[in-house]
């Protein structure tokens, strides 16, 4: 649109801004201006028509509390929707922070969560432990023994940084000071804690690509521009360039069976990442829920956080993979004063986490029964991870994966010419669902990819669900024009 004919109504004794607004509203009423498109920033605009960028500011503001535009932080203003009728519903889009909102488009987390509970479906979408492996008799003995034991405290209200029992508790497992621990309600709860601790909008975020979607979103959220560092390579020549280039506010990297490609990394490069963040003075994320849930027998090389000698590593850590994610109780380490100001922000966000699950999680890992629980796990995840490879393997369309050696996914590429987001519609069609690969990558990149939950269904569930996912690869590749080959693509 020509914005420099953008006439305000002389006729109107009113202010400058409602004219404008009103002139604008005008050109959204009558279709010039469409839903998705970009004003001029407010400089421009003023410079085009004469007026302070104080009064384009104020109609851009009005315009938008009345939901016809939205203002995205470093991205510009946008035509939402064409005005409404006086006596149409009350409009909230246009009250909620442009901060927070959300936009109903892509695959958000909140819909793969959502597949977990449709009776219909055999998911593989998201990541649990087997429920049937979770120490049912020792969760309600310690319960018992908590409520009795530490009824006051359990109960009422608790520090915000965490039971000191549990604090203790999860910092002798994890080697290091009590002080340095963080309890949480989950580690999504970190990740968000961190973006609203140390993201302004603007700032760049290194992370993982492919990545977990959580923080992609988290991040994203607080305004951050992301910047994939490809996680299959783990290149530290690329991440210095980023480094370079960006010069981010974090890292943010799940080194240890990474989800979703299930990657280790190594002594040397964990070593080499923290020389790198040390030299450009960037702090290191280290999400970790994978490192106990090694399967081979072969515990991974240690923690980033363990390895750093300059205070720069801020470690997550939960109890989601081990236990069950219902549980939402995770933790963090990091320096003291990271813990402090992370705490001052956990108070506004829900005060203290929920106090009779820390004391039985405490005596879970104090009496050794955790590592019990730990060992028995591992068995049953060995035995799911084996039966879905020997399953996946059976297909006539093959997929291409390394079977994984922890964690609790298998991550898949299709072959060349399907698309994990349309057979993902034919799966569901068929009765069984996963996480196309799109979701892992900022920059919606992953079209035939997916990911592959072995954990969480029985071994019914495994060899039905596959036989149904091979049933709907089957059927897409029919209908692909280049017919998908039954050879294996390289990963
Ligand atoms: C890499 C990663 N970080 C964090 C989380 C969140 O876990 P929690 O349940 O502890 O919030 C997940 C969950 O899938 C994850 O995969």
């Amino acid at each position: 649109m020509d914005y420099a004919k953008l006439k305000l109504d002389g006729e109107r004794a009113e202010p400058l801004y409602l004219r404008l607004e009103a002139a604008l509203e005008d050109r959204i009423k009558s279709g010039d201006l469409q839903p998705g498109e970009r004003l001029p920033s407010e400089r421009a605009m003023a410079a085009r028509l004469r007026l302070s960028r104080t009064t384009v500011a104020n109609a851009y503001r009005e315009l938008e509390s009345r939901g016809l535009v939205r203002s995205h932080v470093g991205r510009g203003t946008f035509v939402a929707a064409p005005p409404e009728a006086e006596d149409a519903p009350f409009a909230w889009r246009g009250k909620v922070a442009s901060s927070v909102a959300y936009f109903g488009d892509g695959f958000s987390l909140r819909r793969l969560m959502q597949s977990g509970y449709d009776p219909n479906l055999i998911s593989f979408a998201v990541g649990a432990p087997a429920f049937e492996s979770f120490p049912v008799e020792d969760y309600l003995r310690l319960t018992e023994h908590a409520l009795r034991r530490h009824a006051p405290a359990a109960l009422g209200i608790a520090p915000t940084e965490g039971q000191p029992r549990l604090r203790r508790a999860v910092a002798e497992r994890f080697k290091t000071k009590p002080e340095r621990i963080l309890i949480l309600s989950g580690s999504q709860q970190g990740i968000d804690l961190i973006a609203r601790c140390l993201i302004e909008p603007g700032d760049r975020v290194v992370l993982d690509r492919p990545g977990y979607v959580g923080a992609i979103q988290t991040f994203r959220a607080a305004g951050a521009t992301l910047v994939g560092w490809d996680a299959a390579r783990a290149d530290l020549d690329e991440l210095e360039d980023l480094l370079v280039r960006h010069r981010p506010k974090l890292i943010y990297t799940d080194p240890t069976f990474q989800n979703p490609t299930g990657r280790v990394m190594t002594l040397r490069e964990r070593q080499d990442l923290l020389k790198l963040a040390a030299r450009y003075r960037t702090p290191v994320v280290e999400d970790d829920p994978w490192s106990e849930t090694y399967l081979d027998g072969q515990p991974p090389p240690p923690s980033l956080y363990h390895l750093d000698a300059r205070n720069i590593v801020i470690h997550l850590g939960t109890f989601s993979k081990t236990l069950a994610p219902g549980l939402r109780l995770g933790w963090l380490a990091a320096s003291e004063y990271i813990v402090d100001q992370l705490s001052a922000i956990k108070q506004h966000e829900n005060l203290f986490t929920e106090g009779l699950g820390q004391f039985v999680i405490a005596d879970f890992l104090l009496t050794g029964r955790y590592d019990a629980h730990m060992d028995s796990l591992r068995r049953a995840h060995a035995r799911k991870r084996d039966l879905m490879r020997r399953a996946l393997e059976a297909g006539a369309h093959r997929l291409a994966f390394r079977p994984p050696r922890g964690g609790l996914h298998f991550w898949c590429r299709l072959p060349a010419e399907l698309d994990s987001r349309a057979l993902l519609e034919r799966a569901v069609g068929e009765g069984v669902a996963f996480a196309p690969g799109e979701i892992f990558y900022p920059d919606a990149a992953g079209r035939n990819e997916l990911r592959l939950c072995f954990s969480c269904t029985t071994s019914a569930q495994i060899e039905e669900g596959v036989r149904r996912l091979h049933n709907a690869i089957a059927a897409e590749a029919e209908k692909s024009p280049a017919r998908a080959s039954s050879s294996v693509p390289v990963v």
